[in-house]
């Protein structure tokens, strides 16, 4: 038993769609959440840029002695999972693998869409990892870079965002997938506009829940579950603009987080 909390850091407020799965599916875990929000997206910006940002983002909850790190961040998953991996002591997990996986069993005519932002798309992660499981997969992977700044902005499921969603899916719905990876952490709360806009012949595939899936599995595996009697706490933490991520991540997650922190994370 280790009654030590789990570490989860995003670009800013998407990475609560993989603290929501998390509570859902370890709920005796206490939660340090890192959101980046002073220097969100992410996905825009080179590879050197997001290593050095997940490795400061780690650093800090490695000081809030976490005893896992989940990179809920797609793009900092995509860039920077390896090299995390190789230097940190506690077990670091990322949401590429899991969401492959979960595609994979989803799909069945093997025509699989990844949406993501840029740096995601343009790493091919997603595709090598889908490639790797089920080597046919024919994969058509879109970036999307306007549903970060929609979601962070509260503007899910506005007349915009499905003006910007029609535009981005097009090519996606031109060319007959049957599952779509949201391979974003913002995206799953563009879910149902998605889904509105793809139809439903085509399953959306959300990481998160999968990646919650393989924490249980890794922290069972490594003895560091917690006491299941334990009544979890929630700690929030974020570079800038604490009030907007509890307006927008309270509304989200059900609950509220109104205990929010905001730190110098280049300190
Ligand atoms: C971003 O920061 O650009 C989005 C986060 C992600 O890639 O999951």
């Amino acid at each position: 038993m280790d009654r030590r909390p789990i570490g989860v850091f995003d670009s800013g407020i998407g990475g609560l769609t993989v603290v929501k799965e998390i509570m859902k599916i370890l709920p005796e875990e206490d939660i340090v959440y890192f959101g980046d929000t002073a220097r969100v997206p992410y996905g825009s910006k080179s590879r050197d840029t997001i290593i050095k940002f997940a490795f400061q983002d780690s650093r800090f909850l490695l000081s809030k002695n976490v005893k896992a790190i989940v990179v809920a961040c797609n793009t900092a998953s995509a860039m920077s999972l390896g090299e995390l991996q190789e230097s940190i002591e506690v077990p670091v997990i990322g949401v590429i693998k899991p969401g492959a996986h979960a595609a994979v069993r989803a799909s069945k005519t093997g025509r699989i869409g990844i949406i993501g932002t840029e740096g995601t798309i343009g790493s091919r992660a997603y595709e090598n990892a889908i490639k790797k499981l089920y080597p046919e997969a024919e994969i058509i992977g879109h970036p999307c870079p306007l549903f970060v700044p929609l979601v962070e902005e509260g503007w899910a499921g506005t007349k915009v965002s499905y003006l910007v969603a029609e535009e981005y899916l097009k090519p996606l719905k031109d060319v007959d997938i049957d599952t779509l990876v949201m391979g974003c952490t913002h995206y799953p709360l563009l879910t149902r506009v998605v889904g509105d806009v793809m139809g439903q012949d085509v399953t959306l595939i959300n990481p998160a829940e999968e990646t919650a899936l393989e924490l249980k599995e890794i922290l069972m595996e490594k003895g560091l579950q917690n006491d299941p009697e334990n009544n979890p706490s929630y700690r929030y933490y974020v570079s800038d603009n604490p009030d907007k991520f509890s307006r927008v991540g309270s509304n989200f997650l059900n609950r509220d987080i109104s205990n929010i922190q905001k730190v110098d994370i280049e300190k």
